[in-house]
């Protein structure tokens, strides 16, 4: 067994352990993501995550959000499947997921980007028996802070993801903001173990830490990212990269530093002012084709 260590996402270790595509490959293969998210108010974050995860590798992309704003999503993704689900006030409820969607159907899961908390939404009992690498993000993580001590007491199988901004990881711990920042090496190493999950502390050199004590600190990446969206953008990078064959952690430091890579490349052309996540997304076919 190795020691839990600390180091930099190197370009290097990028190069090493990005996933290819065998010439085989069918779109099965590639990999059935999920995402559900997406409110009235947020149309858009359901919208930047599933773009994201096509163009970062996923075979086939399916948005589960709430039936109202189906076709406005619709209308702002080509490539996408959908699945209409039960809402109320313009968000999704517990009925959407316990009895309109069959999770089996896919590989793998993120729900929370644009999700909303208006309904009360009990998660563990679903999604802990979901069959493959499961992303919690946005507001999915402020319904998981619901029901922690569920979650703590039963470890899935498959990896589970958290993405948490400092702000919602004060949430999750009950810190405030400022000791989460003081102290996030600590707080996102006890939490992973704790949980036994992946966190992704997010912010200037995002933190990846693995439920065995381990951390990667990601160098890549700018202020522009300081915009809404962006991290919808991350999440969709996430959940393509858990669908490929290789270690999680691997697939997190990959998305983590190419997405920071976005951010990075665009200021070749872009002000600091006025990159948009949709804008990041554009630049993800360049940045991960010169990252081989
Ligand atoms: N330098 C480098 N990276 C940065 C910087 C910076 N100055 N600022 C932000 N980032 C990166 C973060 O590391 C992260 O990957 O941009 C991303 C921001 O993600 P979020 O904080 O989740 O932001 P956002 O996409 O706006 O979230 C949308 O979801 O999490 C909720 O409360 C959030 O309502 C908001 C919504
Ligand atoms: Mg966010």
């Amino acid at each position: 067994e190795v020691a839990p260590f600390r180091k930099l996402v190197t370009e290097e270790q990028v190069k090493c352990t990005l996933a290819g595509r065998e010439t085989s490959a069918h779109k099965g293969k590639a990999g059935r993501a999920l995402v559900i998210g997406g409110s009235l108010s947020m149309t858009g974050a359901p919208v930047l995550t599933g773009e994201a995860c096509l163009r970062a590798g996923a075979g086939l992309v399916t948005l589960g959000v709430p039936e109202s704003i189906h076709p406005i999503v619709a209308q702002k993704i080509t490539e996408a499947m959908f699945r209409r689900l039960s809402e109320d006030q313009g968000e999704i409820t517990e009925k959407a997921l316990y009895k309109d969607m069959d999770l089996s159907q896919f590989n793998g899961l993120a729900l929370g980007p644009g999700l909303g908390r208006g309904n009360h939404l009990p998660l563990f009992k679903r999604l802990h028996s979901f069959e493959g690498p499961l992303v919690i993000d946005a507001d999915g993580l402020f319904h998981m802070a619901e029901e922690l001590s569920d979650w703590a007491a039963n470890p899935r199988p498959h990896p589970t993801v958290i993405t948490p901004h400092p702000g919602e990881m004060a949430r999750l711990t009950g810190l405030t903001v400022k000791e989460v920042e003081k102290r996030r090496f600590e707080v996102a190493r006890e939490f992973a173990a704790a949980y036994n999950v992946y966190v992704v502390l997010k912010g200037p050199f995002t933190i990846v830490s693995s439920p065995d004590g381990s951390q990667w600190v990601n160098t890549t990446g700018n202020a522009a990212l300081a915009k809404g969206g962006s991290g919808d953008v991350l999440t969709g990078i996430i959940l393509a990269f858990l669908l490929q064959p290789h270690s999680a952690i691997h697939a997190l430091c990959n998305a983590v530093y190419i997405h920071g890579k976005l951010a990075d490349k665009i200021l070749e052309t872009h002000d600091l002012f006025s990159v948009n996540a949709s804008d990041l997304i554009q630049m993800l076919p360049e940045v991960i084709r010169s990252s081989r």
